[in-house]
């Protein structure tokens, strides 16, 4: 199989590249990312030379490249989107350009070149388009049949990105499937989000910025086990359903920040709380019944705690790599090679 995969230079990108490389011989991936700040070749430097994946430096809003691509694929996984919710409270046009329009360009070349609807669509998508649950009622969970009801920029856009999906399904009969998965976390993330930030923060003996009480709470999932759960909707999910995807696995920021001071050897002196989020939503929760019932996928990967220090030892153990992305220097060398945004 030939997969177009967009955003495949950022975090959950580079990691389905590596995992569909290592677990498909067979398949090839072309890799369409435009180098947003998140975007980062080096993500893939260790595979760049495998002849079965191939780099396009382009837009997912360029409507005529994007129907280039889609006429020499198989099938597309959609990854590409601007995804960090502090952001988009700054600044949400970024946002609504990326993951609204850019999800409806792409369906729109899909259409183009494929007007029969033999290629299937994964638009990876976010469970923060449900909103976000009581903390005192832990048995309440986002599934497949929760209302949208997206509070931050980020989301919203992402339950626009995801309503064109489902239109495009409907009307046009296309084999779209959506995914909505809760927070990961691995090799790779941007260290603006919350563990690349704070583990690289304590390496260089920074305080670590804790938003109000620290009492919301995530549900966390290893990266590679989102990506194995994209795959296995890829090659069986039935067109035109959504999967939730989570780890069952809930922790409050403070006990996420206190197991990492306790990895890193650092004491509770090393946090700095901040004044919280704008409309910081409280919990985010999963019943993954569905994917696992209809396509028999469940996490493998994400068993708490040790996930967690497998990601922390990572960071521990690539400082070139966080250390040139915090820096920018990445930025100013893939700038000479393709430009960027
Ligand atoms: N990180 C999470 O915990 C999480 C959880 C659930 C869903 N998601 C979704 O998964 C996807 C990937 O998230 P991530 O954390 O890897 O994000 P990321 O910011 O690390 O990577 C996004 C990638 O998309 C590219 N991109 C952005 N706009 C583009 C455009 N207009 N054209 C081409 N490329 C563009 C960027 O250059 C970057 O390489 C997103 O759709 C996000 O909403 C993320």
């Amino acid at each position: 199989m030939n997969i177009l995969l967009t955003g495949g230079s950022g975090f959950i990108g580079s990691n389905f590249v590596r995992l569909v490389l290592r677990e498909r011989p067979d398949y090839r991936v072309t890799n369409l990312d435009c180098l947003t700040y998140s975007g980062n070749p080096e993500n893939l430097a260790d595979i760049e030379d495998d002849d079965r994946y191939t780099f396009v430096h382009g837009n997912i809003c360029d409507l005529e490249l994007c129907t280039k691509l889609m006429h020499d694929c198989d099938a597309v996984v959609h990854m590409a989107a601007e995804s960090h919710v502090d952001r988009s409270i700054i600044d949400a046009r970024p946002f609504v350009e990326s993951n609204v329009l850019g999800t409806q360009t792409l369906l729109d070349a899909l259409r183009r070149a494929d007007p029969g609807g033999t290629k299937r669509f994964v638009h990876v998508s976010t469970d923060e388009v449900f909103g976000d649950l009581p903390l005192d009622k832990p048995e309440e969970l986002f599934s497949e049949t929760t209302p949208y009801a997206p509070s931050s920029p980020y989301s919203a856009s992402k339950a626009g990105s995801d309503m064109v999906a489902r239109a495009y399904a409907h009307t046009f009969g296309m084999p779209v499937m959506i995914t909505n998965c809760s927070n990961n976390h691995g090799p790779y993330q941007f260290p603006e989000k919350v563990i690349p930030l704070f583990v690289t923060n304590l390496i260089e003996g920074k305080k670590v910025p804790l938003y109000g009480d620290g009492k919301n709470v995530r549900d966390w999932l290893h990266v590679e086990d989102h990506c194995e759960a994209v795959l296995t909707v890829l090659e069986k999910g039935t067109p035109g359903e959504q999967y939730c995807i989570g780890g069952n696995n809930e922790r409050s920021n403070l006990e996420l920040t206190h197991a990492i001071l306790e990895l890193m050897g650092k004491g509770e002196d090393m946090i700095e709380p901040v004044t919280d989020r704008l409309g910081h939503d409280r919990r985010y929760a999963i019943d993954a019944t569905k994917i696992k019932r209809d396509l028999g996928w469940e996490p493998t990967r994400s068993a708490w705690p040790q996930a967690l220090e497998h990601t922390v030892k990572w960071y521990v153990d690539h400082p070139r790599w966080w250390q040139n992305v915090k820096s920018g220097a990445y930025r100013e060398y893939y700038a000479k090679q393709y430009g960027t945004r």
